[in-house]
């Protein structure tokens, strides 16, 4: 007997998408299958790494610990929701390629959803702040310490105060003491 499937909405990246799935279909799954939207990467799969997170209703969310049919009447972000109208990086997409922040860049997706909302929540972090903001996410690859200062420049960035003369301090500031993160 085939699996029954019903017809949903979702809203992502203020697109409405019309959708036909199993209700076991994973939000993870329904972005990249269903909506061809492959920026989300899948990791463990667990709720573990964050490579998945997306943001729903503004708020980072496991991908791959959410039905799809769950996120009807949602507002959904993926990664490739993050650019700005006119396409151009968005201010947290343009810090991680400024500061190196990555290198195979499977976990990214993930890296930009989360640094995004939290920003939104704290717009100006402290370098702990920073660092906090990004325990949870799981990078196989770097030390963390570009990725930290990844954020800390997304933050610059964003912020309308923002000059040259502050990019100048900015630069002057930066330390090369390791930073260990753990998530
Ligand atoms: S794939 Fe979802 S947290 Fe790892
Ligand atoms: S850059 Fe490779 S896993 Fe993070």
């Amino acid at each position: 007997m085939s699996e029954e499937l019903h017809r949903i909405r979702l809203s992502v990246n203020g697109v409405t998408r019309e959708v036909e799935l199993p209700a076991r279909r994973l939000l993870s799954d329904a972005l990249r299958h269903d909506l061809g939207l492959t920026g989300t990467h899948v990791g463990c799969e667990h709720g573990v790494c964050g490579a998945c997170t997306v943001l729903v209703d503004g708020r980072p969310v496991r991908a791959c610990l959410m039905f799809a049919v769950s996120a009807v009447d949602t507002e959904i972000t993926t990664v490739e929701g993050l650019t700005r109208e006119d396409g151009s990086l968005g201010p947290v997409q343009q810090a991680f390629a400024e500061c190196h922040g990555l290198q195979c860049g499977f976990c990214t997706p993930g890296f930009l959803t989360t640094v995004t909302a939290c920003l939104r929540e704290n717009p100006h972090p402290s370098h702990d702040e920073a660092r906090e903001m990004v325990a949870g996410n799981l990078c196989r690859c770097t030390g963390y310490q570009n990725i930290v200062k990844a954020v800390e420049r997304a933050a610059e960035l964003a912020d309308p105060q923002h000059d040259d003369q502050h990019d100048d301090q900015h630069d002057d500031q930066q330390s090369d003491a390791p930073v260990e993160v753990q998530p």
